[in-house]
C-alpha cells in the first residue's frame, strides 16, 4: 500500500499559487508543449502521454490541443477538476484523475513526462516509485522526460530569500519565500508565506529533495529506463535538448523504457 502523501503537499498547492506559479501565457504553453511533444518522440498523427502530477494541466492541456491524446494525475482535486473544465470546454482527448503518482499507471502511452519539479516531493522510495510507475506506463520504446530543478546553477545562485509582489483576484498580494538548505541531509526547505492587507499572514512549508543532475538519472536507470541523458531545457528546433550546464536554469532528464 501506498504510504499517505506529506501533507504539505496539499497544503502548498492552492488554486491561488497554481494562478502565481503554474499558469503559463498561452503561447509560452504551446511553444513548450510542441517541443516537449518532439523530445518525447511523440507520433505526429498523434500519440497517448501521460503527464505524471499535472497539476492543472497546463502542459497537458496544450499538448492535447496539437492533437495528443493525454491522460493527467495528480493529486490535488482542485488542480484536477480546473484541468477536467478546460478539457471539457474545449473538447479535448484528455482524461484527468486525482490520485498518487507513485501508485497511478496510466493506460499504455507513447511517452510521459513530470514537469516543472514535480519530482522529488515524496522521499527517496516514493520519487522511485513515481519513475517505475511511468515507466510501466510507457510502451516499448516510448520515452519519459522529467523537468526539474538544475541543482549546481541553484546552489551557484543561491537566494534565501525572495517577495513576489503582484494582484491576486483583484487585491494587492506578497508572497514571501523564504528557502534554506539542509545539506547534510539534502533537502530544500521553503517557507511560502502570503501577505495580504487587512488579514493576518499565512505561512505553509515545503520539503523537496535536492538531487544532483546524475542522482536524478540514476534513480531513471533504478526505474529501468535506459539511455538516459540530461539536458539544460528544451531544444531548439531539430535538437533533442539544450547543452546542460552549472547555468542551466532547468534540467531536463530523458530516458527510454527498453
Ligand atoms: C510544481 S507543480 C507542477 C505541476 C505541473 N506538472 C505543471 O507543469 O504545471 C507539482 C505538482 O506535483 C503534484 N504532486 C506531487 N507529488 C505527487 C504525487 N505523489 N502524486 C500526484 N501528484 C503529486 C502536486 O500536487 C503539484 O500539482
Amino acid at each position: 500500500m501506498t504510504p499517505d502523501a506529506p501533507a504539505w503537499i496539499h497544503d502548498l498547492y492552492t488554486p491561488e499559487l497554481a494562478a502565481l506559479f503554474l499558469a503559463r501565457p498561452p503561447a509560452v504553453a504551446a511553444r513548450e508543449a510542441a517541443r516537449v511533444a518532439a523530445l518525447l518522440r511523440l507520433p505526429p498523427e498523434g500519440g497517448r502521454v501521460f503527464d505524471q502530477c499535472c497539476g492543472t494541466g497546463a502542459l497537458a492541456l496544450p499538448l492535447a490541443r496539437i492533437g495528443h491524446e493525454v491522460e493527467g494525475v495528480d493529486l490535488i482535486g482542485d488542480y484536477i477538476r480546473a484541468a477536467r473544465a478546460a478539457a471539457d470546454a474545449e473538447g479535448l482527448r484528455a482524461r484527468f484523475e486525482v490520485g498518487d503518482a507513485r501508485a497511478h499507471r496510466a493506460a499504455p502511452c507513447h511517452g510521459a513526462l513530470s514537469w516543472w519539479t514535480s519530482f522529488g516531493h515524496c522521499g527517496d522510495e516514493g520519487d522511485l516509485s513515481m519513475l517505475k510507475r511511468a515507466h510501466d506506463s510507457l510502451l516499448p520504446g516510448g520515452r519519459l522526460a522529467l523537468d526539474y530543478m538544475n541543482i549546481p546553477q541553484v546552489l551557484a545562485d543561491f537566494m534565501p530569500a525572495h517577495a513576489l509582489r503582484t494582484t491576486y483576484e483583484g487585491a494587492p498580494l506578497t508572497l514571501l519565500r523564504e528557502t534554506r538548505l539542509d545539506l547534510e541531509g539534502g533537502w530544500m526547505l521553503k517557507t511560502w508565506t502570503y501577505i495580504t492587507p487587512g488579514a493576518p499572514p499565512r505561512a505553509t512549508e515545503s520539503r523537496v529533495r535536492m538531487y544532483m543532475p546524475w542522482e536524478v538519472a540514476a534513480v531513471m536507470r533504478a526505474a529501468g529506463f535506459e539511455r538516459v541523458r540530461c539536458y539544460g531545457g528544451l531544444g531548439e528546433e531539430g535538437e533533442e535538448g539544450a547543452p546542460l550546464t552549472h547555468q542551466s536554469r532547468r534540467l531536463i532528464c530523458v530516458g527510454e523504457r527498453p
